[in-house]
């Protein structure tokens, strides 16, 4: 069977959304991750969470804002979380907020991640420092970790060679999710 054409051979209709940890307000790797998510699922995600906008709520956990985003990313199919390179790792604006998520929260959650950076110095970080801390959590992580120059934010043939290459792999991880969820195995729509 051939694969969607509205969403590149995804599971139909995935909940997918961003979490962008960086506390300039729509910045160059929010833009990032905006892009990949309308990449791999054929429109913008939803929600978009630009960490940011909640200020000092982070530091406060009895914050019910915060909380709903929690539980919200909580409930996603696949989420990006993105975040610039800071000293050579993730901030500690994306920890503050990771670090709300009880133990497995994200259990089968299909979770990538992406940083962006200054320059290559510190290409591994995401799959070193990020990638690890999705794992701990429960995330499904079937791709590479993605890091992007941050110059290339808006170049979308930079983010070409990854999408080739994680595509099929975040398809599989989707429909092997839906299928322990007991919906009809799609797996004949997993591109190749
Ligand atoms: C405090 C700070 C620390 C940074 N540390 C690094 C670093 O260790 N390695 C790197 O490649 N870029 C580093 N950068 C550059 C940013 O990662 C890079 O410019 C990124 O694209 C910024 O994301 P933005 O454009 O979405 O704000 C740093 C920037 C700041 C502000």
């Amino acid at each position: 069977m051939s694969q969607s054409t509205e969403n590149n051979g995804l599971t139909d209709f995935p909940r997918v959304g961003i979490v962008v940890g960086n506390p300039k307000p729509g910045s160059r790797t929010f833009q990032a991750a905006h892009h990949l998510a309308e990449q791999l699922a054929g429109r913008a995600p939803d929600p978009a969470v630009d960490l940011a906008s909640f200020g000092s709520g982070l530091l406060d956990w009895s914050d019910a804002e915060v909380d709903a985003a929690v539980q919200t990313v909580r409930g996603l199919d696949l989420v990006i979380f993105a975040s610039p390179t800071f000293k050579a790792s993730y901030t500690g604006l994306l920890k503050v907020f990771l670090d709300r998520f009880p133990s497995n929260a994200l259990d089968g959650v299909v979770a990538v991640p992406l940083m962006l950076g200054a320059g290559p110095g510190h290409a591994l970080a995401p799959e070193v420092f990020l990638r690890p801390v999705l794992a701990e959590l429960g995330a499904s992580i079937p791709a590479k970790a993605l890091y992007l120059i941050d110059t290339d934010h808006d170049r979308p043939e930079a983010y070409e060679p990854w999408l080739a290459a994680s595509r099929g792999r975040i398809a599989a991880a989707l429909n092997a999710r839906r299928a322990a969820a007991g919906a009809p195995d799609q797996a004949n729509e997993v591109p190749a």
